[in-house]
């Protein structure tokens, strides 16, 4: 796959999404985790291709609301979105050596465990793609400052598209409003990022928003690890 890179970051993000739905059909695919942002990204590829592909890694872990917005998305666009699920025998081999919440005592557990339930699994989802969409954001932590609407993933052979990477949280908002796009209802009792359940809090108003995840660890090293794998 050859790709121009930069003269796809000289488009408008909407420009270059058409522009590579249209030429990598079933090899693109929005990787959401059902934040605010992927419910905008999912409501975009869904209006321009019926049956875009979108896919959800469920940890097992996830908050019981995620689940029902997974569905009630589902109901909504008359999708079924991909669920990829964590190779039970690595599940199994890891919560018997370390528990079920190794994550809290230390970063290596909890790095095992991202790797487990969410590393693994989105490598399978990668396999079957050139394209991979994703939500972030560069106002969304000081790790993402530096990345660009369309690059290379140096871990793997796909294009990285992140059509928001501009966006302030207000732009996101106001187009879930104006879109009447369905969202976590978790985002309204204090919850900017939501992750897994047990690796996630609310935080206090003013509060940086991706302080309420892995709050426990040192801010600048805190990425699951899906895109600083
Ligand atoms: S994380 O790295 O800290 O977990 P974050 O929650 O900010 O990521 O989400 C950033 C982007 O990563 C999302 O917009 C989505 O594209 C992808 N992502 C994160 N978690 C998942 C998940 N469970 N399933 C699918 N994609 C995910
Ligand atoms: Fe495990 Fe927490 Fe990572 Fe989820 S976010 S995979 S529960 S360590």
């Amino acid at each position: 796959m050859e790709e121009n890179i930069e003269k796809l970051n000289l488009m408008t993000s909407e420009e270059a999404m058409r522009y590579l739905m249209d030429k990598y059909g079933d090899r693109i695919a929005l990787s959401s985790s059902l934040s605010l942002e992927d419910q905008v990204i999912t409501h975009m590829m869904l209006s321009i291709r019926k049956n875009a592909r979108i896919f959800t890694l469920d940890t097992g872990r996830l908050f019981p609301e995620t689940y029902s917005l997974i569905d009630k998305t589902n109901m909504k666009y008359g999708i079924k979105m991909e669920i990829y699920f964590p190779d039970h025998e690595k599940v199994e081999a890891m919560t018997r050596k370390h528990g079920v919440n190794l994550f809290y005592e230390s970063m290596e557990k909890r790095k095992e465990c991202c790797n487990v339930r969410k590393i693994e699994p989105l490598n399978r989802a990668l396999s079957t793609l050139d394209v991979w969409v994703c939500g972030l954001r560069r106002e969304q932590s000081i790790t993402r400052g530096d990345m660009k609407m369309v690059e290379k993933d140096p871990y793997s052979n796909v294009i990285k598209f992140n059509p928001l990477i501009d966006w302030s949280l207000k732009d996101v908002t106001d187009y879930i409003k104006a879109n009447n796009i369905p969202y976590n209802p978790l985002h309204d009792k204090g919850y900017p990022s939501i992750g897994c359940q047990p690796c996630t809090r609310p935080v206090a108003e003013g509060e940086d928003i991706r302080s309420g995840r892995w709050w426990w660890e040192d801010p600048d090293k805190k990425e699951c690890g899906l895109h600083k794998r």
